[in-house]
Parts: structure tokens; C-alpha cells; sequence
């Protein structure tokens, strides 16, 4: 006798469209396979006139309590985005009982300790594969298959759109501006893109990921954020002479209880495997102390995509009555038992416009050298108007010390256009 499982989606748009396709074609192939019979039964829509016209009409409703308080629902699907309403409604609906599946990454970075404590409390399931990285099974194999590894260190290109505009950047020496332009009027980017560019969307997946990764509560709030606006034709273009390939990355590594959690634009060597993902693809790389290196790659966005995702963990919560929950006391407050620092240790690529003249390398290199800053690397433009174009990549080093080695170069006669982190 197979089981019978119902769905109810709270929006209906992109996504949920995709997800009711694959359930559609689906269907059979699963009742098959695996003995479950999904069916949806509710989705809730802002307008049934204006609801996409390929889902059956009578599933369609304006009323969430059609969705969250239906005791036909097992299992709710959340396709709104946004913070609010959409944690409000998953709360609910776990106080319901319903299992919860979304791949809103805002919402649940944000509530997630109250949404937790509320499937806990009444035995429903959550479930968020697609919330980071779409479609790539990161958060099951960090949960499932890493569970009995020590991960150290998790790097991810974790945003298809600011991996999509510094692809183009360095394919066609464009500036920053115009290859904007250009993926909002190919709809590659938001017209909004704040949340993109930013680096926010980035900095809400870094703190499920690294949570996830150090079996520790890491919250948003600790993750340092910088977008990629800064970032200009001119650093591309010297990164990739001297062998760097730019990416906004989230890095989150574990020392012992030293955690530090940061989204930047982060140069990294061109033989890297993240420095090859192109285009709109995520990826993650993962350290651990017996899994050693390892990454994981696909696609970050997209209705088929998510969709697969989505319906993955659609299937799972089908198919296992016992939940699988975060290994970690969800707090609201990071773990105190962490010590989260600003001062981790890094490489530096830093550009400096200065004049064409004797003793500038010297006094720059001077610089350095008195915050005990080691040089790696060095590159001098040819000048032009007794100007020079002069980039150093620093030997690991803190950041504080760079930072002060920085306020230390700008001066009268010297500017620091670019400071770049370089990973490896
Ligand atoms: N806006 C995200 C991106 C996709 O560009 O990757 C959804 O998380």
C-alpha cells in the first residue's frame, strides 16, 4: 500500500512552478520507485486571476490557512522569499505539525532557532537543501555523509549572479557598471541587485553553511560582508597577470574554538577548482581532517534546478518518519563556547597608484616591512604621466596588520586603489 503525501505551497510563482512540473512528471516514476504518492493539494497565490495558468486551477487559493491549517497538508512548501511573511507562515505551519521545505535562505539564516525550536517541539521535519547553492546536495552531505568528519574550512562561490558579472568582467575587461547593465536586461540580475552585490544573499548562506560545517551556531550577524561594487576592470585585469582569477567568496574556517566567517571578492590562483567555476555555477569546497579536500558544484539558481532540490528534500521527508535535525543547540545567540574573530590571517593583493619616481618601491616596501609584512609578489604598470600602477601581493599576514600597513601607504603622493584578500 503506498503512502500518501500531501502538499501545500504557500506562493506559486518561478519555483513553484518548477517544483509542480517535476512532481507532475514524477508521479508515477516515485509511486514506483519508492512507494509514495505526492500529491498537492492547496497553493497559496497573491491573486487566483493572475496565478500562472499551467497548475490546476482548483489547488489555487488566497487563504494561507488553506495551506498551514489544512489537516490534509503533510507537508508545506514555502516558494515566497523574503524574510516576512514567509518565517511567520513556516512557523505556523510547523506549530501545525507540517513539515517544512524551503529554499529561502533569509528567512531561515534569520529564524532559524525559532523555527527549529517549533519543528522540535512538534515533531515536524524542516528541510533547506536548496537554500544553499541550489541544487547541490551540500547541506545532506555536510549533515549525512560528513557527519562523522571534522570539517575545517568550507569556501564557497555561493551567488550565480556576482559569479556571473566577474566572469564577464574578466572575459571582456568590462567594467563592473556595464556588465550590471547588461545581466539586468538579460534578466540574469535583479533589478534590485542590492541583495546580490551586496553580498548579502551570500552572507545568509555562509551562515547555514559554516553552522552546519562547525556543528556550531554561527549567526548572520557574525559573518563579515563585503559586494563586489568596489571592484573595478583595473583589478581583474592586474589579479589576472599576476595569475589570480577574482571570485566573491564565503569562507568560513574552524581553528580549534576560533571561527571566522567572511564574504568578500577573494582572489585565488587560476589553478584553483573553485577559480575555474564560471558563469552563474555555484561550488563549494570543503576541507575536513579525513575527507581532506572536496567540492561539490552545480547550478545556484533557477526554476529546475531549485526545483530538483525542493523536490528532493519533498521526497526524504516522505520517506523518513524520524527528522533529521541540525547537530547544534539553535540558539538566537552565536555559540558562546566560539570565538569569532575579525583578525584572521590572509594573503593581500594591494594596488597603488603612486608617482613614477625614486625611492616610492622602497618607502611602499619600508611599509610593509614595519607592520612585519612579508612581500610574496610585485608588479609595476609602465607609467604614464609620471604616474605608475604598482601592485604587491603579500605573504600571509593578519588583517589588522594590513590594515594598518594600508592607512600607513595612502598619502599625499600615494593612493591604495585596490586591497583584494587572496585565498589558496
Ligand atoms: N540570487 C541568488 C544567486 C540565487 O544569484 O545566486 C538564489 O539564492
Amino acid at each position: 500500500m503506498s503512502k500518501i503525501v500531501k502538499l501545500g505551497f504557500l506562493g506559486c510563482g518561478n519555483i513553484g512552478g518548477g517544483v509542480w512540473h517535476l512532481l507532475d512528471e514524477m508521479h508515477d516514476e516515485l509511486l514506483k520507485r519508492d512507494d509514495i504518492d505526492l500529491r498537492v493539494e492547496k497553493a497559496l497565490v497573491l491573486s487566483i486571476p493572475l496565478a500562472r495558468t499551467d497548475v490546476p486551477t482548483a489547488i489555487l487559493t488566497e487563504d494561507a490557512a488553506d495551506v498551514l491549517e489544512n489537516p490534509e497538508i503533510d507537508i508545506v512548501c514555502e516558494f515566497m522569499g523574503g524574510e516576512h511573511p514567509a518565517a511567520d507562515f513556516m512557523q505556523r505551519a510547523l506549530e501545525h505539525g507540517k513539515t517544512v521545505v524551503t529554499a529561502n535562505k533569509m528567512a531561515l539564516a534569520l529564524n532559524w532557532d525559532k523555527l527549529d525550536a517549533a519543528a522540535r517541539a512538534s515533531g515536524a521535519g524542516l528541510y533547506y537543501e536548496a537554500s544553499v547553492g541550489g541544487v547541490i546536495p551540500v547541506i545532506r552531505s555536510l549533515t549525512l555523509s560528513l557527519e562523522a568528519d571534522k570539517i575545517d574550512r568550507v569556501m564557497g562561490i555561493v551567488n550565480g549572479t556576482t559569479n556571473y558579472i566577474l566572469t564577464r568582467m574578466a572575459r571582456e575587461g568590462s567594467d563592473y557598471a556595464d556588465v550590471l547593465a547588461d545581466a539586468q536586461r538579460l534578466g540574469l540580475a535583479e533589478p534590485n541587485p542590492a541583495a546580490d552585490v551586496e553580498g548579502f544573499d551570500a552572507a545568509y548562506k555562509l551562515s547555514i553553511l559554516a553552522s552546519i560545517a562547525f556543528h556550531s551556531r554561527v549567526t548572520y550577524d557574525k559573518v563579515h560582508r563585503e559586494g563586489i561594487t568596489g571592484i573595478t576592470a583595473a583589478d581583474i585585469a592586474a589579479g589576472k597577470e599576476m595569475g589570480y582569477v577574482l571570485k566573491l567568496l564565503a569562507i568560513g574556517k574552524r581553528d580549534g574554538d576560533t571561527v571566522e566567517v567572511r564574504v568578500h571578492p577573494t582572489f585565488l590562483p587560476g589553478d584553483h577548482p573553485l577559480a575555474q567555476v564560471d558563469g552563474s555555477l555555484n561550488a563549494i569546497f570543503i576541507h575536513g581532517a579525513y575527507c581532506q579536500d572536496m567540492m561539490l558544484q552545480g547550478r545556484g539558481a533557477g526554476d529546475k534546478p531549485t526545483a530538483s532540490a525542493i523536490c528532493g528534500d519533498i521526497v526524504y521527508a516522505a520517506l523518513n518518519d524520524r527528522p533529521t535535525r541540525p547537530s547544534f543547540a539553535n540558539t538566537p545567540e552565536p555559540d558562546p563556547a566560539l570565538t569569532f574573530t575579525d583578525d584572521w590571517r590572509s594573503r593581500y593583493f594591494v594596488r597603488l597608484d603612486t608617482p613614477d619616481a625614486p625611492g616610492v618601491l622602497a618607502k611602499a616596501a619600508g611599509v610593509f616591512a614595519a607592520e612585519g609584512i612579508s612581500i610574496d609578489a610585485m608588479m609595476q604598470k609602465p607609467a604614464c604621466n609620471g604616474r605608475a600602477q604598482v601592485v604587491f601581493v603579500t605573504h600571509e599576514t593578519s588583517e589588522k596588520a594590513a590594515e594598518k600597513a594600508v592607512a600607513a601607504l595612502n598619502g599625499d603622493d600615494m593612493r591604495v586603489e585596490s586591497v583584494i584578500r587572496v585565498e589558496k
